[in-house]
Parts: structure tokens; C-alpha cells; sequence
């Protein structure tokens, strides 16, 4: 099935963010390319204790919660999409608690020798990051959400294929932009060549 995870990230269930990806989502169904959706405001995601179970255990994590399924979706997708604003040049904290349980993910290589995802060439999987900054563009507004997210890519055997970034977004609105429309086009285009190349999953 052709099925895109998209992470959203913001604390705004209804922030531009969240409307920037409902737009994406819009134009993937069209072309019937139908992604699973969370939004980290639904989820419940405890946060990384520290506490070795996974490291003791190949694929375990002590906590219950919605992280399972997370965890089950990171597994059998080929491509992932996330998108979050910048809070303090990083990612958003509850975002953030998402990202350090995937170090279960991590330990399964680094501790077991065994990755978590298929272990296939990167050619086979696509990632994407969609950054919102608030303030007007400045150095390093989005470097914080590339490194964080690029170890997550990372431990998925994806590459990190295209970071979308929009500064100024407290200042106008992401989806009025030609800019971002062009880019909406060009992550669905992108993706039907995709899925045409490697084949429905
Ligand atoms: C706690 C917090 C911290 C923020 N820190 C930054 C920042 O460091 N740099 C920046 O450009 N914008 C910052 N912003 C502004 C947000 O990135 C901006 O409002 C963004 O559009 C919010 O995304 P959303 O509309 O998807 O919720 C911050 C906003 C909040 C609430």
C-alpha cells in the first residue's frame, strides 16, 4: 500500500503547520497516495526513561502507549514526512519526546546488531522535514530540527530527501505562498514517482 507517515508536530492542532500538511494530504489522496496521519497532540508518548529495557531486550520499550504504534508505522513505511515549527531553534518539546523513545530503534542496531527497519538500500525509502519558524529567516533557525530529525532518518535507513523550511510565519501565512504551494506540488509529484519506481509497498 502506498501509505506516507506524516508526523505532525506542533503543540497547534490547527497551527500552520497542521494546515500546511492537511493541504499535502489533500493533494496525496487526489492522487491516491492516502498517508497515516498522527498528530502529536492525540498521542500519549511517555517520555525515555533511560532505564535499559531496550537495551536488554531486542524491540522492547518499558513504556505501554501510543508509541506501539509509532513504532509499527516507523517499521513498515517507506517514506515519512514530518513537520514542526521551531521552538527555541529546535523541534517542539512533545516532538521531542517522540524522537528520544526512537532511541529503542537505535539500540537495536547499536546494542543487538540487528536493525529495527529493513535494512535495504536508501534508494527505497524518501524522508521529509517541514520546518516553521516564526521569526524572520536567521542563521541557523532550522538547524536544530535537521540534526534532531536527521538522527531519526538515520536510524530508519532513510535519507533526509528534501527539508522544507518557512521563516517569518508569525508574519504571513505559509500556505498563501507561491513558495509553498510549489513545494506541496513538488513532495506529491516527488512521491508518485517514487512509489511508481519501487513499487507499491
Ligand atoms: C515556545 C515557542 C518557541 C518558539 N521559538 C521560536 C524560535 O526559536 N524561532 C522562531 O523562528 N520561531 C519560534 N517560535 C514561533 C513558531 O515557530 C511559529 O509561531 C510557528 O508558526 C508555529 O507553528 P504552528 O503554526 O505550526 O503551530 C516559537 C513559538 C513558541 C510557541
Amino acid at each position: 500500500m502506498k501509505q506516507p507517515v506524516i508526523l505532525k508536530g506542533s503543540h497547534r492542532s490547527n497551527g500552520q503547520s497542521s494546515q500546511y500538511i492537511d493541504q499535502l494530504v489533500e493533494e496525496l489522496k487526489k492522487n491516491e497516495i492516502y498517508p497515516q496521519v498522527y498528530d502529536i497532540n492525540r498521542l500519549t508518548v511517555k517520555p525515555c526513561i533511560d532505564c535499559s529495557v531496550c537495551s536488554n531486550s531486542y524491540g522492547k520499550c518499558v513504556h505501554d502507549d501510543d508509541m506501539e504504534s509509532v513504532y509499527e508505522a516507523l517499521r513498515a513505511t517507506d517514506v515519512l514526512i514530518v513537520a514542526s515549527p521551531v521552538y527555541f531553534n529546535g523541534i517542539t518539546s512533545k516532538l521531542k519526546q517522540l524522537v528520544d523513545r526512537c532511541q529503542m530503534i537505535f539500540i537495536c542496531d547499536f546494542k543487538h546488531g540487528r536493525p529495527y527497519v529493513d535494512n535495504t538500500v536508501s534508494e527505497t525509502k524518501q524522508g521529509y522535514v517541514i520546518s516553521m519558524g516564526g521569526a524572520n529567516a536567521y542563521t541557523d533557525q532550522f538547524t536544530g530540527n535537521a540534526l534532531s530529525l536527521g538522527l531519526v532518518f538515520r536510524n530508519l535507513r532513510m535519507p533526509l530527501t528534501e527539508h522544507f523550511t518557512y521563516a517569518g510565519t508569525d508574519h504571513s501565512e505559509v500556505l498563501s505562498r507561491n513558495e509553498a504551494k510549489d513545494d506541496i506540488e513538488k513532495i506529491v509529484q516527488n512521491l508518485k514517482d517514487f512509489y511508481q519506481r519501487v513499487g507499491e509497498k
